[in-house]
């Protein structure tokens, strides 16, 4: 594949061609994922529910982010890593800044940052010094106790609307992708279509110009999934083949499908 840059994101956006993410928290994993053809890996903050046994991700630090994403990246996987800033750590653009360095450090090629307007100014100021941004609006699990839960979000005109605005400002603010999280398909559309940057989904629909799934759910060993996952072990008889399975699945629009999406 050769090393994934934000430019071969932002080729397959306007060729219209579907790429994939998958989240991966060491090296193993992350060798496997690159060699399915995956473009980009995820070290998402979601290892405090997947690998530490929390119930949100609100407990994971920084150094937990740090220590993953360096397990990640000594497998020097041609996928572009993105690191999650977790909780708290992007309160402000200073603090903001140093943990975002400290995550590039530690090998990532962006960082990921839940929220939408009130991130503008630290995504600019991480932008304007080379740290490629990665926003993620919809449902934000760091917020999971301001929402009252695992919800849908934007089903309602005004919170659609705030969405979108969310998304154009954050790209005016000079993010290279967008996560758009557990939100109806058709919002999630539209948002792919007028943006300019690459939106990745989960929960989202098909229409949007990637997606991305927990490297756990896709492989049947989660306890409880969302409605939007499914099983790619399902057939198989290799991590590798369920893996390649997703990519392949995701690449040709096999996935996701009606049963997945919300409306
Ligand atoms: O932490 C994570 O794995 C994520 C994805 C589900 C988008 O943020
Ligand atoms: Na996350």
């Amino acid at each position: 594949m050769g090393k994934v840059t934000i430019s071969t994101l932002d080729k397959m956006k306007a060729n219209g061609e579907k790429f994939v993410c998958i989240t991966a928290y060491d090296a193993t994993f992350a060798r496997i994922i690159s060699d399915v053809g995956a473009e980009t890996i995820l070290v998402g903050d979601s290892l405090g529910m997947v690998l530490q046994g929390h119930d949100s991700t609100i407990p994971v630090t920084m150094e937990h982010m740090a220590y993953h994403t360096e397990c990640v990246c000594r497998a020097a996987p041609d996928s572009l890593v993105i690191a999650d800033m977790p909780f708290m750590s992007y309160t402000s653009p200073k603090q903001t800044m140093k943990n975002a360095t400290e995550l590039m450090q530690a090998g990532a090629q962006m960082v990921k940052m839940e929220g939408g307007t009130w991130l503008s100014d630290s995504i600019s100021m991480l932008v304007e010094r080379g740290i490629p941004v990665c926003a993620h609006l919809g449902l934000t699990p760091q917020s999971v106790n301001q929402f009252g839960g695992f919800k849908v979000q934007g089903r309602t005109p005004k919170e659609a609307k705030s969405i979108l605005a969310d998304a154009v400002e954050i790209q005016d603010a000079g993010a290279s992708l967008l996560v758009l999280e557990c939100i109806p398909a058709e919002l999630a559309t539209d948002i792919s279509s007028k943006l300019d940057i690459p939106v990745i989904g989960i929960g989202a629909g098909a229409g949007t110009d990637a997606q991305v799934l927990v490297m756990h759910d896709l492989l049947g060993l989660s306890e409880h999934t969302a409605r939007f996952v499914e099983n790619f072990m399902a057939g198989q008889t290799t991590i590798q083949g369920a893996l390649g399975a997703f990519v392949k699945a995701v690449k040709s629009g096999e996935y996701p499908r009606d049963e997945h999406t919300y409306n």
